[in-house]
This record gives C-alpha cells, structure tokens and sequence, in this order.
C-alpha cells in the first residue's frame, strides 16, 4: 500500500513524517560516516521528498529552512541536521512555534539558553501568550519578491496587536485550496493579482485531499482577472470562517457586482500593508470577541453586595460556611464570583435580550450559517420542545421518524399536533434503526395530498444525523419535499450535529447550509428553466412517477428550516448549553411573535449564565480551531476504525459496523462500502456525501460485540465501565457505539484498542481452558446474540378513536395522553398472559403511555398506539432491564375498550370487530421484558 491510501489526513502524515525524520536523522548523526547504510540514506531522503510536497503550505519552519536541512543532509552535515530536524519535529509536537522563534542551530539556541520545556508550562502562562495564526498569500511571485513580501508582514508587528501571525505564500489558486484545507493555522486569505490557476507542484497525496471537496476544473476557462473572486467563492465554500481580503487591479466597477464569497474586503491596486495588517487584525478579532463571556468576566471582578435570592452568588454561603468548604475548594473562586442572575442587574436577560447575550447570539448565527440563532440553557430536549410549540397549532399534521428523541413526542403532545409517524429502515441484527428514506417521505406526503390535506401538513422533522450516525442527504430531502409542498417547515435535530458545520464535506448535509444554498438556488435562472421543463414532463405524472422522478422545486417554494443541536454534545459547552438556529424565510412576518411565546413557555427564569458564557466561547473555538479539531477528532476516530479492522486477534470476536453494515445497497449510490478497506487502503468518501441517500458518520464507530458472548450492556457496564473505566453511552443488544469527539486524542484511542486486545486475550485463555459443556454454552450466547435477533416492529398504527379520517395514518397523539390521566380508562395487561392471549383472540388493544425500552431508547409504544403482535414479540424477546413506561409488577398501561369506545362515540366511530389470528406460539427461549 503507498503512503495515498495508507494515510485518512494530510495533518497525521506531516507530524508523523517529521518524527519519522527526526529518528533517520538522529540515526545518521550517529553512525559514523563510513558505516551509513545506503537504506538509512535513502530513507531520509524519501522523507525529505514526501515533505517538500507539504512544507510549502505551512509557515513553520518555512521553505528556506527546509531547503537548508535538504542541504546539511546532501553536504553529510548529519549532527547538525539532526539538531534542527529534532528541533522542529519537537516544536511541531509542543506548539512552541506558536510562541516564539525556534532557532534551529545549536550556537543561536546556546544563545538564547533555550530550553525545550514548552510541554510544561502552565495554562496561565499559556493563556497569557498571544494567540497565533497564519496568513496565506496567494501570489504568483519569486525567491525575491517572497522574501520582500514576507519582511513587510514582519514589519507590520505592532507590540498593542493582540494577536501575531506569519505568512505562507502560495502561487495559484489550487495551492492556496490545499493550503486552505490542510494547513488549520491559517485564518486569513490575501489574494493578490499575480494568481495563477494550477499548482506547478504534482500532488499525489494532497491532490487527493483537494478532489471532490473544491474542484476548479470549471475555472479552466477563466480569464486570469478572474481567479481571484473565483478563489473568494471557493474559501467560503470550503472554509466559509476565513477571512479573505482580495487585492484587485481592476476598476472598482468590475469587481463591485461580481460574487466575491468571503472576501471582507476589496484593495485596489495597493501595497499598503498597513491597511492590510489592520484588517487582518481585526477579522480575527471579530471572531475571537466574546461578549458575553467577557462580560461575565468583568462582571466577577466587581465588588457588590448581594440583596438578592442567590446565596451562592460571590461564594458568600460557601466561604461562611463550617461544612461546604470542600465544594468552594473544588471549584475554585470564580465559578461563584460568576455566578448571577438577569434580576441582579448588570448583565443582559437571555429571556429578553438586547446586551451581550444578543451579541452572542448573533456571532453564533455567523458562526453557524443562520439568520438567526437562539441560545438554550435546558439542552435539545428544550430546544426541540420551544420550535414545535412554536410552529405547529392544534391539529397540524407533523410528519416524523417514530424513532426520534422523546422530546418531540412530548412536544408534539403539547401542540395537540396530528402526528404522522414515518418508519425508519430497521437493522434488525443489530436491534437498532437507520432513518427514513426519502421514498417513503414523499409516499406519505402524496398520500395526504390525496386526501385533501396538504395544507394541513406543516412541518416535517428528523433526525439528523441519529445516534447512530446515519445521516441524510438533506439538501435533497428538502428540496424534493418542498416540489410536492412548497411551504412545508422542516426541523431537523441535529443534537448531535453542531460538529458537521465545520468540516468541509459535513457542512454539505446540515440543514443550515442546505438552507442557505437553496435559498441562493432557487433565485439562479439555471433552477427556473430546470423547474419548467420538469413540469412539462411531469404533466401526466402518476404518483408512481413522482416517487421515481428526482424531483425540483418550485422557484416560489418558501425555504423554512430550523435546526437544533446540543452544543454541549460535540462542541465546548457546559452540560445542557444547546442552539437553535432559524433559517425561515418567513420567521420575521409569521413566526417571530409565536417563537417568542414559546421560549418563554419552556425557558427557565433562572437561566444559569455560566451555560451561556460557555455557548459564547464554544462558538469562539469554532470559528478559530473547528476546522482543525473536526479534523483530528475525524483522524482519531479513523484511527480506531482502522486499528479494529485489522487487528487479527480483535477480528475475532469484534467488527467495526461499515457503512454496507449500516445502510443497505439501495441507498447507497457510490456504492461505498466501508471507509478503510484493508486490502486498498482509506475509500474516497466523498462521491458518497456528495450523492447518497444516507451516509455514515465516520466519528461513530459502532462495534458489534455479540462475538464476546455479552450483550451490548453487559459489555459496556460490567467490562468497559467496571473492569477499564471507559464510558461510552449507547449500545444495542449485540453492539457499543463509541463516539469521538473534538477532545478525542491519538493516545485516548490507543488505550482503547489496548483495553479491546486485553479483552479479546482474556477471551482467548478462557475459552482454552473451558470444558466442552462451557464451550458449548459460549457458542449458544454467541448464536443468540447474533443469529437470533428479534425484527424491529414498524409503527402500528393509532387506534381508529384517536383518527379523524381512517383514509391517511395521522393520529391525535394529545388525546390518548390525556386520556390516560383518567385512572378509570386504563388498565394493565401482562406481557405473557392477558395481552398475549387478547392479541390471539384478534382483540385491539391500546397503549396508555410511552414505552421506552433502554437500549434502543426510542418509543416502541406512543399514547392511542395500537398494539400489534410484532410490538409484543419485540418487547418479549427484548433482554433489558430498563423499560420506561412499563411496570414490571404490574405490565403494560393499556386503555379499556370502555373507555375506547366512549372516545370513538364521540367521533362517531364504530370499532373494529375482533378478529381472531392464527395462534403463534408463544417462544418458549425468549426472556419477558420483565425479567
Ligand atoms: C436526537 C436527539 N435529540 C435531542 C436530544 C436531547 O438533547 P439534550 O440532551 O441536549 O437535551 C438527544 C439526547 O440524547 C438526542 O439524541
């Protein structure tokens, strides 16, 4: 296998090349001359050939240092080369190019009395040091004219600049992509008049990297003058959070009407680097403002007394207290010196903001991609709770994947919503779901246009991308959707998506940057004329037509989407900080007021402020490092993939779920199948996003454990948790999930793939040592685990008292809620015994409640649900202790026919007629939930 296919990031292989160099060369330095092996030799240099490629991109320890290590190497300088090379790979390693000037010869750093003791200074220190950055030229320049531009950079440092940074300069605008992509340092692009369009560098390794993700063969075509604004376009496209400036020979005119992506700022002509340098300056501290963080801050330095209900406020009850000591030792000072409220005075109201926390919405907003973003201090649950209250009126119809976070079936009671629940594609051996295909999306919406109700429909809403990590084509769900109901809301819940906007490849399928593309789209000409001349051929169009066609939406159709994502999840945020972000065409005429009603409806009055500072802050680090840290976690997780999938011990009782694994054929157009194939190295991922229906998120690593002969939650409490101390906090009855995050590190994973092989090992000795009977008993777990898994049940249907039309699916979930309050109307039936037995007599039975099995942990029952004998056979052959909604002692909550048919008077609708099924056998091997 090459280095292309053996490496998933460009980032892993640089630091792994330097240090790889680093032993070479100190290999080198040792032996003596004569005795150098030509193989040592050609090592070396194969290494120096495959950094060259990169060095370009990265200001440390820039070109003209390279080229002179390349030098002491041809000129046999090995002790001196083996200095500067250790120098480097160690600063690379520890940051300090960040923080000062690595000398890279022994007499400069003898004299400065350097000491390689970066790795340890403190974070106070390190909070102190002026953050760091690059600045990517682009430039089509020589030696000379490098070097003057490099010089002028330098002499712009002003000792007030909060911030210092070196530049890079690139020729071309395929170089200043890769740079973009590759190089996470860099914060602000200056593109100059002399760009050029292709790199003069062959790039098998980066060139890779560039495919797919911004591909400029359409520039080909190009004047020159052009490939300025077109590289603009690209940056925000690839890395809209970068800052470009364009320096322009052309009049202000030309430049003033074309689309200019990022581009902050238009030269003409000039070469006043002061100018220049400033507004670097100040694009990066756009971003690094926190005003509500800040606030806070200075909020806790000032003295106040406290007549307000907050004892903890300034510590005051803790420091006078003889028993609470340690909680104020714990947490240090100024947690409490922080701690306050909107009543105290002095800080903004996130109930009623117009202050700070305003401000720091709207940076969120920026940050995010929306038109308007809302802070949360009580989690999704919260947030998904305030947008349906928000949106949807008493007997809206709300289409919804039944295996979505109970917070919407919650909401969706409380708006008195009807609820049309739309079945994901199950995973029966592994006991969990996938998502909803867009096919039966639109059946369903065809279906109610059938039946008149269209208008009724309001609001379509999924998940994306679920526990799991299946997520959607979401562009493309909308925009189909949107040709059969041009107004149709949609809320996507991306709990555990706010990650995705800053990856390149992920952003494609938020629904904050589906929004904003569409919007753009749906005004281009190119739509119009695709629209009409799919109306023409669509004149006669079946519905059967309509579910083959892909189809286009009206250039009319209304762009309204809403997402929300637990911050706190995937980026840096306190417990329950979490966003909702708005991209409503009509949120300001129709929504604004309703929106308003309902965040008062679910926020606490008492918001905690620290949630807040930390949302603020998270959205800091995004805009700054969420490129980078996106990309590492996406390296780590990687990593584990790779190491799992071909550790020949591990394969034995272990398998990474693939892609093929988790989404079948159907949806999968590239025909992709796992992310590292061990025969050809990292699969190229990105036909996938770009087309398939579904795709896999690469940072959840699903591990089937079935093979151990434990179930998903033994293995997880009884040897992860108990035996190794690692957490993970999803499995299925065969699986783990175990999920990477931005703080997720090479060595977190390493421990993990220890702890597996140690696992996998202790499985090997006992099952030599077992007897025949205890082997036997093994391979039965094992079977049982892997072979005989129980269907997953698709949603049955409401029971006809809870639908007003029998004709379309959806159901008055607020009804049989409240009915089930009635202690009169209710009553429990055992698993085994009466509901099995009422079930066999055709009986109709109903659920009262919710029913929640842990795992999988979406509802199997809702509230008016009938209850069919796939429901039952699910739930008895289910072996977890944990079922919410479900009593053990006494069974399930189910309605009385009574009361049932009282409820269906009302309607005036007669009940179903009992209607006894053939007998199935009750499984004499299957435990009850109960057990
Ligand atoms: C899909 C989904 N949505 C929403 C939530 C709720 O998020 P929070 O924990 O921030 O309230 C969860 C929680 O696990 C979830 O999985």
């Amino acid at each position: 296998m090459n280095s292309v296919t053996e490496y998933y990031s460009a980032t892993q292989l640089r630091s792994d090349r330097w240090s790889a160099l680093r032993d070479v060369t100190a290999q080198l330095a040792r032996e003596a001359p004569a005795k150098i092996s030509p193989t040592l030799r050609s090592r070396a240099d194969e290494l120096f050939e495959q950094l060259a490629e990169i060095e370009a991109y990265w200001a440390f320890p820039g070109m003209q240092d390279f080229d002179h290590m390349r030098r002491q190497f041809s000129h046999n300088s090995f002790a001196e080369l083996a200095f500067a090379v250790h120098r480097v790979a160690r600063a690379l390693t520890t940051g300090a190019y960040r923080r000062r000037h690595i000398p890279l010869d022994q007499a400069e750093a003898d004299d400065r009395e350097e000491h390689d003791d970066e790795a340890l200074l403190s974070p106070e220190m390190r909070a102190m040091t002026k953050p760091y950055f690059e600045v990517l030229i682009v430039d089509e320049v020589n030696d000379q004219q490098e070097r003057w531009l490099k010089s002028n950079v330098h002499s712009m440092r002003r000792h007030e600049d909060s911030f210092i940074y070196e530049a890079v300069v690139v020729p071309s605008v395929e170089d200043a992509l890769i740079a973009a992509l590759f190089n996470h340092n860099i914060q602000a692009v200056v593109v100059r008049p002399g760009v050029t369009l292709r790199s003069r560098q062959d790039h098998p390794i980066l060139g890779r990297f560039l495919q797919g993700i911004a591909n400029i063969d359409h520039l080909d075509g190009l004047e020159p003058v052009d490939f300025g604004p077109a590289l603009c376009r690209l940056l925000d496209d690839i890395r809209p959070e970068l800052d470009a400036y364009l320096v322009t020979e052309r009049s202000v005119e030309a430049v003033a009407g074309t689309d200019l992506g990022n581009c902050r700022r238009v030269f003409y002509n000039q070469e006043d680097f002061v100018e220049l340098h400033l507004n670097i300056l100040r694009g990066v501290q756009a971003r690094y403002r926190t005003p509500f963080f800040t606030a806070l801050t200075e909020y806790s330095k000032q003295p106040t007394g406290v007549f307000h209900a907050m004892p903890i406020s300034r510590g005051k009850s803790i420091t006078r207290s003889h028993w609470i000591q340690d909680m104020g030792a714990f947490y240090g000072p100024n947690i409490f010196l922080a701690e306050t409220s909107a009543t105290s005075g002095g800080l903004d109201s996130l109930l009623e903001p117009n202050g700070t926390i305003k401000e720091a919405q709207e940076l969120a907003a920026r940050a995010f991609g929306s038109k308007q973003t809302f802070f949360a201090t009580n989690g999704t649950s919260t947030c998904n709770k305030i947008v349906v209250q928000a949106l949807i009126k008493p007997d809206d119809i709300v289409l919804v994947d039944r295996d979505c976070h109970k917070s919407h079936h919650y909401g969706l009671v409380l708006a008195g919503a009807q609820v049309c629940y739309l079945d994901s594609y199950p995973l029966n051996e592994y006991s969990m779901y996938g998502a909803v295909p867009l096919r039966e999306i639109k059946k369903q919406l065809l279906e109610l246009k059938a039946a008149g109700k269209l208008d009724r429909v309001r609001m379509l809403l999924l998940t994306n991308c679920t526990f799991d990590g299946i997520v959607y084509n979401v562009e493309r769900v909308m925009e189909e959707c949107l040709a059969i109901k041009p107004d149709l809301i949609f809320l996507w819940d991306e709990a555990w998506f706010a990650f995705a906007r800053f990856n390149p490849t992920y952003r494609k399928r938020t629904g904050m940057r589906a929004a904003n593309k569409m919007r753009a789209r749906f005004k281009t000409d190119a739509h119009a004329q695709a629209y009409a001349a799919q109306q023409e051929l669509l004149v006669d169009a079946t519905d059967e037509d309509l579910l083959n066609t892909r189809l286009v939406a009206s250039p009319q159709a209304r762009v309204r989407v809403y997402t929300t994502q637990s911050t706190h999840k995937t980026l840096t945020s306190l417990r329950q900080g979490s966003m909702i972000h708005v991209n409503d065409s009509d949120f300001k005429g129709e929504v604004e007021q309703a929106f308003h009603e309902a965040y008062m409806t679910h926020t606490s009055t008492s918001p905690n402020y620290q949630i807040i500072a930390s949302l603020d802050v998270g959205r800091r680090q995004v805009e700054l490092e969420g490129f980078e840290f996106v990309q590492r976690q996406l390296e780590a997780a990687m990593a584990m993939r790779r190491a799992i999938s071909t550790h020949p011990l591990l394969m034995k009782y272990f398998k990474v779920l693939t892609v093929a694994d988790m989404i079948p054929e159907d949806y999968r157009e590239s025909g992709t199948e796992m992310y590292y194939d061990p025969d050809r190295g990292w699969v190229d991922i990105l036909d996938a996003w770009q087309n398939d229906e579904f795709v896999l998120d690469a940072t959840r690593v699903t591990l089937a454990v079935g093979g151990t002969g434990w179930d998903g939650d033994t293995f997880k409490t009884k040897i992860l948790m108990d035996k190794y101390g690692i957490q993970i906090n999803k499995t299925s009855r065969n699986s783990v999930l175990f999920m990477t995050n931005i703080g997720t590190t090479r060595s977190s994973v390493a421990y993990l793939i220890e702890v597996l092989v140690e696992i996998a090992k202790s499985l090997d000795d006992l099952l030599d040592d077992a007897s025949k009977m205890e082997k036997l008993g093994f391979e039965r777990r094992v079977a049982n685990l892997t072979l005989n898994y129980p269907p997953l049940p698709d949603f049955s249907r409401f029971h006809d008292a809870f639908r007003d039309d029998l004709d379309s699916p959806e159901g008055d979930i607020r009804s049989a809620y409240y009915l089930a309050y009635d202690e009169q109307s209710c009553d429990y039936m055992d698993l085994d015994g009466t509901l099995y037995n009422a079930l066999e007599d055709g009986q109709e039975v109903v659920s009262a409640s919710f029913i929640i099995p842990y795992p999988p942990g979406f509802p199997i029952l809702v509230p008016g649900q009938v209850i069919s004998r796939e429901i039952l056979a699910f739930m008895r052959a289910l072996d977890v202790n944990e079922i919410h909604g479900y009593r053990a002692d006494l069974g399930l909550r189910v309605f009385t026919p009574e009361a049932l048919a009282e409820v269906a008077g009302k309607r005036n609708r007669p009940l179903r007629k009992a209607v006894a099924k053939p007998k199935t056998k009750p499984k004499s091997d299957t435990k009850t939930a109960a057990e």
